[in-house]
């Protein structure tokens, strides 16, 4: 057994994790909640505090209350300081943001940024992991040769490896303990030093493989997902032209075992989805090779705010109001239920649009304050007060146990629903004299 995997199994291993977003404060989180002593590293200040008072602004289930136990336990704090996070570190998880640049190339300028300030305090024996997503080839082309510079050989003087997160918000802290994980290492010393580590708090079985195949394998479980999605949006487009409920479909053809169509919606959002399948886009680019199936998929979703915009347009020309004249009412603004992420949600093209059109365009969301250019209130009554138009562009529990009656209520006469996310029962939603479209729904 190596030093290092003593100290795993002792739990004296410390731990420093850079990035405390999405995932990296639930990772922290739970590694801290398995004995080992872990400091967050975050550049924004707000963060730290945030943490180290354990007043936790990101909303997934049960993370305070687990992030506040560690804190008060002693097992993790959050810094600025890259010295006092990563000098005395034994295992190093970097889990940055990768986003794109707005020519839709990977952006990797702070994940260069994290693996620099890495490099100045790694020492011998030091794991470093990678959780941040990566394009394909990074590891060996960009990541080695930063924490290289320091004069440290990866794989002989320290260990480095590749694990995607697969966690999906609203289940993060269970996805990350549950998922298979993969586990890509720069060598076969480091991907079993990684695989030591992730066995001290995964239950989920773990893939040890080589780097080149775990950051291809993760952006194909995006873009299949991606391509998922466009094809139940083109699916839904095709079936409001003849008269078909798309969604009752969609389901009947998945009672077939072979099938597994996901569902229409708005368009696809987060930090995940609509990025990574860029990913493999511009790596294909550079080698010549052209990715029709998986560009298209990415133009389909990408029309999917415009296309409810356009429906919002149909819906009120159908009783004979314009949007120039009318209130808009959007419930959503978070790109997925239940969340407050508003990363590439589809809510920000559908608030703009409308307002381009002069609509008087007023959103709710119950756990984000964006307005995106309109008015925002979290009071859902004022926001329906009288509105010409209601648009559910999230799909919130808060939306889904809606009472039609109380959504009715005060609006203004008459009313349309676009139900983007299919939430809404359509009848239900007539009885009360509103005219209802959806995506994917007949007589649109
Ligand atoms: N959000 C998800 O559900 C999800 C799921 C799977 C994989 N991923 C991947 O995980 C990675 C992180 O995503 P996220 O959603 O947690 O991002 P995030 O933006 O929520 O968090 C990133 C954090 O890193 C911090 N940061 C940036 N540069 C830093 C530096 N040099 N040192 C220390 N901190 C720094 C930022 O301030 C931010 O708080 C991405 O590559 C993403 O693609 C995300």
């Amino acid at each position: 057994m190596t030093e290092l995997e003593e100290k795993i199994r002792k739990r004296e291993a410390r731990v420093a994790v850079l990035g405390l977003g999405y995932v990296g404060l639930p990772t922290a989180a739970l590694i801290a909640e398995e004995g080992f002593r872990v400091v967050g590293l975050d550049i924004k200040k707000e963060i730290v505090d945030r943490v180290n008072s354990g007043k936790i602004e990101i909303r997934e289930p049960g993370l305070p209350e687990l992030v506040r136990k560690v804190v008060n336990r002693g097992l993790l704090r959050a810094t600025t300081s890259s010295y006092e996070a990563l000098s005395k570190s034994n295992i190093i998880l970097v889990i940055v943001q990768t986003p794109l640049k707005k020519d839709k190339s990977p952006d990797l300028g702070p994940l260069i940024g994290a693996c620099e300030e890495v490099t100045r305090y790694i020492s011998r024996d030091t794991l470093v992991i990678i959780e941040s997503t990566l394009p394909p080839g990074a590891m060996d082309e960009v990541i080695r040769p930063v924490l290289e510079s320091g004069g440290l050989r990866a794989g002989s003087d320290f260990y480095l490896a590749y694990s995607p997160e697969r966690a999906i918000p609203t289940r993060t802290l269970e996805e990350i303990k549950g998922n298979p994980r993969l586990i890509g290492g720069i060598n076969r010393k480091s991907a079993e030093a990684a695989g030591e580590f992730y066995r001290s708090f995964v239950d989920g079985e773990l893939f040890l493989e080589d780097l080149k195949t775990v950051e291809m394998v993760k952006l194909i479980e995006n873009t299949y997902r991606d391509v998922n999605i466009a094809l139940a949006n083109e699916i839904a487009r095709l079936c409001e032209g003849i008269g078909v409920d798309a969604i009752k479909a969609i389901e009947l053809a998945n009672k077939h075992p072979r099938v597994h169509i996901h569902r229409p919606g708005a368009g696809v959002g987060g930090h995940c989805i609509p990025k990574d399948p860029y990913f493999l886009i511009h790596k294909a680019s550079d080698l010549d090779i052209r990715l029709e199936v998986i560009e298209a998929a990415r133009r389909i979703n990408e029309t999917m705010p415009l296309h409810v915009v356009q429906m919002v347009e149909k819906a009120l020309k159908s009783v004979n109001k314009r949007p120039e004249e009318c209130k808009i009412a959007i419930l959503g603004v978070a790109y997925k239920g239940d969340t407050d992420d508003v990363r590439g949600t589809p809510a920000e093209t559908i608030i703009k649009k409308l307002m381009v059109s002069r609509a008087f365009v007023y959103s709710h969301d119950p756990f984000v304050k964006q307005d995106f250019g309109g008015k925002f209130s979290n009071n859902l009554e004022e926001v329906l007060d009288s509105s010409d138009c209601v648009v559910v562009v999230t799909d919130h529990s808060l939306y889904k146990t809606l009472d039609p009656r109380d959504l009715a209520k005060n609006l203004d006469r008459p009313c349309v629903l676009v139900d983007a996310r299919r939430i809404l029962n359509p009848g239900e939603v007539e009885k009360q004299g509103l005219t209802y479209f959806g995506v994917g729904y007949k007589g649109a």
